[in-house]
């Protein structure tokens, strides 16, 4: 299943929480060396490729949307950007570090993804990620699959992979790698607005509901803010139950 078209202002409006909450990643997990040379996997609107390009990197950026690239480049001129699908790296023993943030649930499966990053990485280089985690924004995807069960519509797998520590920790040792630090944890975040639950679902969740008609999606989104409200309206706004799994793994 495709990713849907992201669209890079909405994209910055309304999930800016996404690379703001993630700078300690680059700061203090990642702490990118001048001259060092990193490979960032789906650089989203760029931000944190830029951050690590201050630090006297020389970063690549590659992302499998097109729609961002645009606004990247714009933006982050000290970057280079490419398009990419992470499933087919073709790079060997290049780059002295990998840096992924919010963007590895989106590859499924996973096991291609850390395959090529292995080989990207020169011996002693490092992988340093953050991604939805086991039990990420759980509410929704049980409001979605109630909302299409109380309206008779067929089951719809999600998109995405949020793996336990366990998991990602095999996962990242089938793929020759040295698992050195993990992290799961909780950080609810703010939908902005009356509609971000609606606007969540509609912009993250287009591919996986676009099976549906236009009339079922907005039947299953109207029916999964009613079934989400009392779990995640705190009354002046949408917090989402998002839990981010963070690990360093290094290519021995
Ligand atoms: C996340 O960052 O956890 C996420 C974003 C979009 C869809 C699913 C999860």
């Amino acid at each position: 299943m495709q990713p849907p078209i992201w669209d890079a202002e909405q994209y910055r409006q309304r999930h800016a929480f996404v690379f703001q909450s993630s700078q300690d990643l680059v700061h203090d997990w990642l702490a990118p060396q001048p001259g060092e040379r990193i490979l960032d996997l789906g650089y989203g609107t760029g931000e944190l490729s830029a951050r690590m390009a201050e630090c006297g990197a020389e970063v690549l950026g590659t992302d499998s949307a097109a729609s961002m690239i645009g606004a990247a480049r714009a933006s982050h001129p000290r970057v280079r950007f490419e398009v990419q699908d992470a499933h087919h790296l073709a790079y060997s023993q290049e780059f002295s570090a990998v840096f992924s943030n919010a963007a590895l649930h989106w590859m499924k499966p996973l096991p291609a993804v850390f395959a090529g990053v292995s080989r990207a990485l020169m011996p002693g280089g490092r992988l340093v990620l953050e991604m939805g985690g086991a039990g990420n924004v759980q509410v929704t995807l049980d409001a979605a699959e109630h909302a299409l069960q109380r309206l008779g519509l067929p089951e719809l797998a999600h998109p995405w992979v949020f793996p336990s520590t366990a998991a990602l920790a095999g996962l990242l040792e089938d793929a020759g790698l040295r698992v050195e630090r993990t992290r799961w944890f909780e950080r609810p975040s703010l939908l902005p607005g009356e509609d971000g639950f609606r606007a969540w679902l509609g912009s993250f969740g287009g591919g996986w509901l676009a099976p549906l008609s236009g009339e079922q999606r907005r039947e299953v989104v109207r029916e999964a803010e009613a079934f989400a409200r009392p779990h995640l309206w705190n009354g002046s706004g949408w917090v989402s139950d998002y839990c981010r799994l963070r690990a360093l793994a290094v290519r021995p």
